[in-house]
């Protein structure tokens, strides 16, 4: 993938994934896809049909942990062996990593692939809805957090899923609010994006509750937030969201290879 390849692969996983992106959704899916062709520029792959994009994968390596972002082929084109070639170039790019992680969409040709590919697909589930302010617990402990707090962020990233986030750092904190907790008896953290939960981690689920309550809070009364990517091993989320007057629904999958579901962790669905 070329900068210039950016828009266009834009336009082609709207269309593969049958989403409408607003302007500001694809702005900031060219900016998070611009960011990733500078730290893994071995990762970004798209497949060429006579001079158009016709196929797109993102990958992205942090520390001994593979993960993808993006997989589309455009729907004139699917079932051609195209997805099979730009996953192949997607995985060879984690070569050396122990682990690999994704969130898939409910796609079956998706799964198919990354089922073959050799991850294990553990369904997920999404709390949604506005949060009822009336159920919201009075928290302490949680502050929050600047770039000063971003080795608190990597030593619990390290030891809840075995890597950190580090080359994203200042693209995530430039389009999220980030809340941290160190206690002496656990730390953690969360980002908290204008959608919801962007990710959280935290070395207990007590610690782990109490950021999703405190960030619950400080989500705009009265407009919906969204936890996604939660896989059974969440229960602390799901307690807190349905506390909290949520919904949850089925959400996709998370597919993992070498790795089990990490806890208490909530994914970002782009980072992993
Ligand atoms: C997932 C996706 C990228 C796969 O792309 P694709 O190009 O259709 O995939 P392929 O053609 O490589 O594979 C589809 C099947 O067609 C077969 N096939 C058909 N004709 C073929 C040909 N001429 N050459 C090679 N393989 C062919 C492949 O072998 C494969 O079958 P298999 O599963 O038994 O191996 C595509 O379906 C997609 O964009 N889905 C929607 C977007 C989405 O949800 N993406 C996932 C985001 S997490």
């Amino acid at each position: 993938m070329r900068p210039d390849d950016v828009d266009a692969a834009e336009r082609l996983t709207a269309l593969a994934y049958g989403v409408e992106r607003t302007e500001a959704a694809r702005r900031r899916w060219s900016g998070r896809t611009g960011h990733l062709l500078t730290t893994d520029p071995g990762g970004c792959w798209v497949a060429d049909g006579d001079g158009a994009v016709v196929g797109v994968a993102v990958a992205l390596r942090r520390d001994l942990l593979w993960v993808l972002s993006e997989y589309a082929v455009h729907p004139d084109h699917q079932r051609r062996g195209i997805g099979a070639a730009l996953l192949d170039a997607a995985v060879g790019y984690g070569a050396g990593c122990l682990r690999g992680l994704l969130t898939s969409r409910p796609d079956p040709q998706a799964l198919r692939r990354y089922r073959r590919a050799g991850f294990t697909l553990h369904p997920t589930m999404r709390l949604s809805g506005v949060v009822d302010r009336s159920a919201l617990p009075a928290v302490d402990g949680v502050r929050g957090g600047t770039a000063a707090d971003l080795d608190l962020v990597e030593s619990v990233d390290r030891r809840v899923r075995g890597a950190t986030h580090r080359p994203d750092h200042a693209f995530v904190l430039a389009s999220s609010r980030l809340l941290v907790c160190d206690l002496l008896t656990g730390s953690g953290y969360v980002f908290l994006a204008d959608w919801g939960v962007e990710r959280l981690a935290a070395t207990n689920r007590a610690v782990a509750q109490r950021l999703l309550w405190a960030a619950l809070a400080a989500t705009t009364p009265g407009s919906p937030v969204d936890v996604r990517n939660l896989t059974s091993d969440q229960e602390w989320a799901v307690d807190v969201g349905f506390a909290a007057g949520l919904r949850l629904d089925h959400d996709a999958y998370l597919a993992l290879r070498h790795l089990r579901p990490p806890a208490p962790y909530v994914p970002s669905t782009a980072f992993g």
